[in-house]
Formats: structure tokens, C-alpha cells, sequence
């Protein structure tokens, strides 16, 4: 590497188009961004920081840095960056906002699909050797309720894709009006409306201290009976005790989560229950999704330590 080259610390497992667009401008590092010690060691040289989710960018990590300019995350939450500390050290932050929605949508319907049909439990019945077709009854989603909590990018196109299987779409979210909504064919309602007439529930918003717990116990106590909850946006958005507790006691049907309070986690009240499907964080674990969060921080990066104006994705 040239002397002159700004260093690029890659602190997490990202698509190799990061390194393609990166090409011989600048000099790529690499870091464990989960083992302090070395993240603090390794930031010291670095022009820019990228990281996916599982390394924490805090005022640490920021003051052990002596030359950052960029923080870029390869997907779209950016709860494991502290901006305001990145801001206050002139330190820019960006991420690749749109690169994952679409496989974020997705895997929410994947998950609402595997929960109505049982198609875990009942391939390791299968696999185990017992041919139980009564016990694996499901639901249909046809003309079913599904209250969207959350009418984002990611929101929207799950809603979009549950349309397809001739739903009624319910949305709670204070920041899209009602006639955005209707244009989308989705009726908007209050949160205690959305809880009270859904059959399944798919939440859809960042984590932030105003939804933290916005599913909490008292929330599931007014849904319906049998009602099912899937969450592939962020651990802690409905509370996982409460939830357990439900599911427990018959009232919640099923639920299908992506992401929990506590990550990466072996262990979950959920993972006791049968019908719960629980995968470890894969929303934006495809492909396609990760080949473009690379591309996008990429070249967002590029442009940063360039010094020119970075536009939003
Ligand atoms: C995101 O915020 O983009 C997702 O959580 C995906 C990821 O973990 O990269």
C-alpha cells in the first residue's frame, strides 16, 4: 500500500463488492469489531470504520480513533452507531438505507408463513420419523386482518406483498397521514385499533427510546385471541417475557422473531415454545442485500474521505 492511501477498517463480515468499489484507492483492513481490545488497537490508524450490526460504535471507540472521518454501516439501523458522539468529533456517519428493505420484507412474510403453517415444527416431526398430519394444522392468511405496526420503506412492502394474498391491511404509524395509507390500499388506525382487530401483527420500526417495549404486556393483553406476532425489525420492540407469557397461556397463537433484546443470544423464553419460529438476526441475510449494503457504504466512503458531498442513498 502507498503511504498516501486513507485506511479502510472493515470491522465485520461484508460482500466482497466493499472491497471491488474500494478497488486500489484505498488500504483494506480488517478487525474482529466484536473484540474490544483489537477494535480499540485497530481504529487508532483508520480513516473510515465499516460495520455491519454487531459491532458497537460508541464514544469509546470514537476518542481511541486518531484520524476517522467516516463511520459507514452496511444496513440501515444505525442503534449500534452513537451519532451524536460521531457528529461532535466531525466524524461522518452513513448507511446504506435501502439496500436490505426488500429482504426485510421478506423474511417478515417468510416468518408470518412459517407460524400460520407450522413449517418448522412439522419438518422436524417429518425428519424425526413421525407422519403427524392432524397435528400440523394451520391458518390461511386469506381475508385475514394484518395490522402493519410501523408504515416505513420496510413496512410498505411487506404490506404490499401480504396484499397479494387477499388481506385486509390495517397500519398504525403517527408519522404517514391517512391518505398516503389509503393510496396504498392500507386503512391507518390507532395502536389500540391496529392490537384489537389484527389476526397477525408484523412491527416494522426502528428501536428508538419511544418504541422500546411498545408491545409490552398490557399491549397483548388487548389483542386477539390466537392473534400472531412476528418482529423482524429490532430485539425489544415487543417485550419477549410478556410475549413468552402470552403464547403461554393460549392467548397469542404463534410468533415468528428475527431479532431479540440481546444479540448474538443462544437463549429466549421464545425458544421453549412450540409455536414459535425464531432465526438469529437474518432479515438482511441474502445475497442481494448484502451485495448492495456493501456497494452502497462503499462508495458512500469513498466519497467522504474524497471530501466530497455524500448524497442519501
Ligand atoms: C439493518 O439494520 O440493516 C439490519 O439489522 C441488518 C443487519 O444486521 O445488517
Amino acid at each position: 500500500s502507498k503511504p498516501s492511501q486513507p485506511v479502510v477498517l472493515i470491522a465485520e463480515k461484508l460482500a466482497p463488492s466493499v472491497v471491488s468499489v474500494f478497488g486500489d484507492e484505498v488500504e483494506v483492513r480488517h478487525v474482529d469489531g466484536t473484540d474490544r481490545a483489537a477494535l480499540l488497537k485497530e481504529v487508532q490508524d483508520a480513516d473510515a470504520l465499516l460495520v455491519r450490526s454487531a459491532t458497537k460504535v460508541d464514544a469509546e471507540v470514537l476518542g481511541a480513533s486518531g484520524k476517522l472521518k467516516v463511520v459507514a454501516r452496511a444496513g440501515v439501523g444505525l442503534d449500534n452507531v452513537e451519532v451524536p458522539a460521531a457528529t461532535e468529533r466531525g466524524v461522518l456517519v452513513v448507511n446504506a438505507p435501502t439496500s436490505n428493505i426488500v429482504s426485510a420484507a421478506e423474511h417478515a412474510v417468510a416468518l408470518l408463513l412459517a407460524v400460520a403453517r407450522r413449517v418448522p415444527a412439522a419438518d422436524q416431526s417429518l425428519r424425526g420419523g413421525e407422519w403427524k398430519r392432524s397435528a400440523y394444522s394451520g391458518i390461511e392468511l386469506n381475508g385475514k386482518t394484518i395490522g402493519v405496526v410501523g408504515l416505513g420503506k420496510i413496512g410498505q412492502l411487506f404490506a404490499q406483498r401480504l396484499a397479494a394474498f387477499d388481506t385486509e391491511l390495517i397500519a398504525y404509524d403517527p408519522y404517514v397521514s391517512a391518505a398516503r395509507a389509503a393510496q396504498l390500499g392500507i386503512e391507518l388506525v390507532s395502536l389500540d385499533e391496529l392490537l384489537q382487530r389484527a389476526d397477525a401483527i408484523s412491527i416494522h420500526l426502528p428501536k428508538t427510546p419511544e418504541t422500546k417495549g411498545l408491545i409490552d404486556a398490557a399491549a397483548l393483553a388487548k389483542t386477539k385471541k390466537g392473534v400472531l406476532v412476528v418482529n423482524a425489525a429490532r430485539g425489544g420492540l415487543i417485550d419477549e417475557d410478556a410475549l413468552a407469557d402470552s403464547i403461554r397461556e393460549g392467548h397469542v397463537g404463534g410468533a415468528g422473531i428475527d431479532v431479540f433484546v440481546t444479540e448474538p443470544t443462544t437463549s429466549s423464553p421464545l425458544f421453549e415454545l412450540p409455536n414459535v419460529v425464531v432465526t438469529p438476526h437474518l432479515g438482511a441475510s441474502t445475497a442481494e442485500a448484502q451485495d448492495r449494503a456493501g456497494t452502497d457504504v462503499a462508495r458512500s466512503t469513498l466519497l467522504a474521505l474524497r471530501g466530497d458531498f455524500v448524497p442519501d442513498a
